[in-house]
């Protein structure tokens, strides 16, 4: 993979990069999903600088679940869940394909593409090949998706369709061996887009690079229990929807989990390469911090749903001013920082100190006294007075002080 300073009229100074012989002028793409249905999208993202688009799920044989969506999004929690959403059949993303490379210059374009039908890895292929000739630049292989098979089986419907997405994504051997067959036959770069579920999701990753990857993805969503009302439990959280349902899980809440994932993947397949990185990303910050933890694409789904494909250039801005200030000239320069930096747990150094209260500041509101887990602090005179014996230092006290009263010495 090949680093390239570049200018990019609109944004200034961006970094375009090359993997596999396809040239992304920067290294954040739409990722697959409601935002990748049209060609409108695919010129609007294109026009606000976006370096690719994976476009929306193809099933083949035509989806066998394909329902209207039902979306919901919870501000304060920070998540999207969707309970039903529509997927394309392959007609219509061959034909969204073919359109999006009509009517698109520099946007690199991914099919993103499951096969469930009964030839197993002759299936893939061939849907594999139908979306090359139709001119994807780059297959996009679903693994992740949880909201097929997988969910059918955690909602306690089991084995009644062929494995696909979350399900079968968990089986390296069986991952490894699609990506093997489709890699040798295409002349395009393949991209794996992995699960967390099951645990073992760098051991996947190995198995797709050794099987000839170009890049491996994630994070996809997380099935989970949305929020719902404890009076009328069996209602749902979801507009006209009838019943309580699983649900997929995106937006800023997934950041920490999509962060260690990219780690994982990162600290197993080594530097050399190509991680893709999405799950909760907002902005400048999100993205550098999944950089610093390894990836080296990002990809970025629930922030368009909610605010269309216009902040990208606002993100790039901010990451050249951060750039600019550390002395950086590429993104691999601060990429896998975190990588060397989170230190295993038997390692941690942990200094001994001791939590002092200031007394012109402490309002007497006791709210220190009332931790669980410790017993150093007391009200002597309406302020929180520290025992330093009782006081082990974990810092509970200064995160529930609202007045900021209390700060932490060394012994
Ligand atoms: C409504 C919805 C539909 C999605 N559909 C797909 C899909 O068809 N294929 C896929 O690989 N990922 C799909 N995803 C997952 C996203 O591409 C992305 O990996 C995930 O949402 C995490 O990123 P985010 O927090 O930026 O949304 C979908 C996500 C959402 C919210």
């Amino acid at each position: 993979m090949e680093w390239i300073p570049a200018f990019a009229g609109m944004t200034g100074y961006v970094m375009s990069f090359e993997i596999a012989g396809l040239k992304f002028r920067n290294p954040f793409i739409v990722a697959s999903g409601p935002a990748t249905k049209h060609v409108s999208q695919l010129i609007e993202a294109e026009r606000c600088g976006w370096g690719g688009a994976s476009l929306k799920l193809a099933i083949e044989p035509a989806p066998y679940i394909n329902l209207n969506p039902r979306y919901r999004w919870w501000d304060q929690e920070h998540y999207l869940a969707f309970s039903a959403e529509t997927r394309l059949t392959p007609d219509e993303a061959l034909r969204l394909t073919e359109q999006g490379r009509e009517q698109t210059k520099d946007l690199i374009i991914l099919a993103n593409i499951t096969y469930t039908g009964d030839k197993g890895l002759d299936g893939w292929l061939a849907m594999a090949k139908r979306f090359v000739d139709a001119g994807a630049h780059a297959l996009e292989l679903n693994m992740c998706c949880p909201n097929m098979s997988f969910n059918l089986k955690v909602s306690g419907e089991r084995n009644r369709t062929a494995q696909s997405g979350a399900s079968l994504g968990q089986n390296a051997e069986i991952v490894g061996m699609a990506t093997k067959i489709i890699a040798d036959a295409v002349d395009v770069p393949v991209f794996v887009k992995l699960t967390p579920e099951g645990g073992g999701i760098a051991e996947v990753a190995q198995a797709c690079f050794e099987n000839g990857a170009a890049v491996v993805g994630t994070t996809a969503n997380r099935l989970a229990i949305p929020e719902f009302d404890i009076h009328n439990p069996k209602r749902g959280p979801f507009r006209f929807q009838d019943q309580p349902s699983m649900a997929c899980f995106s937006g800023g809440w997934l950041k920490p989990l999509a962060l260690r994932d990219v780690f994982e993947i990162r600290k197993k397949v080594g530097p050399a390469p190509c991680v893709l990185g999405a799950g909760g990303i907002r902005n400048h910050t999100d993205a550098i911090q999944m950089m610093m933890c390894g990836a080296d694409m990002i990809g970025i789904c629930t922030e368009v749903m909610l605010r269309g494909f216009a902040f990208l250039p606002a993100i790039l801005k901010n990451i050249e001013k951060f750039m600019v200030r550390h002395g950086y000239d590429s993104y691999r320069d601060f990429r896998d920082i975190m990588v060397e930096a989170i230190t295993p747990a038997d390692h941690l150094t942990i200094r001994d100190v001791v939590a002092y209260v200031e007394p012109e500041l402490c309002d007497g509101c006791g709210r220190c006294t009332r931790i669980g887990h410790c017993y150093a602090i007391t009200l002597k005179d309406q302020k929180a007075v520290v025992d330093p014996n009782q006081c082990t230092g974990c810092s509970t006290c200064q995160d529930v002080c609202h007045a900021k009263a209390i700060s932490f010495v060394r012994r």
